[in-house]
């Protein structure tokens, strides 16, 4: 529809937006941070300033996108009018944050008619933000970003994370003793968001999850795909809880080969 937001426009909101957050974020880094609550096991931690950084984005898009949906980890869940919607990692990589590890970021999608279009990944601590638009590439800090071109296994060095519920974790903890083996190396960096950013800019060859949520892979897989990397689930399809792989299209089919076998037992 023509009277849809241009991406371009959607990707400036995004990353004044995180900015703003990510400012509010190293300003509250600066002094105690300690966990708050738990969320869906004792490890799921969640600090104020998690709560504080999804508050201010969800003010800040209500004052420059009125009417647009949004989805946040932290509560927000709203439809929208506009068929625009938002989707937030108010703070990713949480445990990162609480130790004073620099791998956080916040994460901001635009979501238009259910596809994602724009997204930011921006990481204070890091010094960089990654962005990207649909068709428009993807960019660290205003650089052109291409993925790996690996294309076996054994030459690949595959960035995973885990989640908190203690099953979840002794599965993919299994489904890693069948990986590590065949590929170069296994990293695990805490914060998925930047783990997708990092296949994008090639740190890693490539990276796979299981259990990650929309305000996890968002925006981080849009600038993965932009990067030229394949993004997926298992069996063609998209992204989601089941799987997330982000790697080059040549070893794609090979490592979600390998997480096929795995068996689904390790939901929640
Ligand atoms: C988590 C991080 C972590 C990933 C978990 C996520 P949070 O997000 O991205 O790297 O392994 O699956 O839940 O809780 O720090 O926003
Ligand atoms: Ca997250
Ligand atoms: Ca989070």
């Amino acid at each position: 529809m023509s009277d849809l937001p241009d991406p371009d426009v959607l990707l400036d909101v995004a990353l004044m937006i995180a900015r703003e957050a990510g400012e509010l974020l190293a300003k509250g880094r600066e002094g105690t941070v300690a966990a708050e609550a738990t969320k869906s096991s004792p490890t799921d931690v969640v600090t104020a300033l998690d709560r504080a950084s999804e508050a201010l984005v969800a003010r800040r898009l209500g004052e420059l996108r009125p009417g647009d949906g949004l989805l946040g980890e932290e509560g927000s869940d709203s439809a929208g009018s506009t068929g625009v919607r938002w989707i937030v990692d108010p703070l990713d990589g949480t445990v990162n944050f609480l130790y004073n590890l620099p791998n956080w970021a916040v994460s901001i999608a635009a979501e238009v008619r259910g596809e994602v279009v724009a997204g930011v990944v921006h990481a204070p601590a890091m010094g960089t933000t990654y962005t990207a638009t649909r068709g428009g590439g993807a960019l660290r800090d205003g650089g052109p970003l291409a993925g790996s071109t690996v294309t076996t296994l054994a030459g690949a060095l595959v960035a995973t994370g885990f989640g908190y519920a203690q099953a979840r974790r002794a599965a993919q903890a299994a489904v890693l003793l069948r990986v590590a083996p065949k590929v170069r190396d296994i990293r695990r960096m805490g914060a998925a968001s930047l783990d997708l950013c990092a296949a994008a800019g090639g740190i890693v060859d490539a990276y796979y999850e299981r259990g990650l949520k929309p305000w996890d892979h968002a925006a981080g897989g849009l600038i993965a795909a932009e990067a030229g990397l394949r993004v997926g689930g298992l069996r063609g399809l998209p992204a989601s809880e089941d799987l997330t792989v982000a790697a080059p299209p040549a070893l794609f089919g090979l490592l979600t080969d390998l997480l096929a076998e795995d068996p689904p037992a390790d939901r929640d």
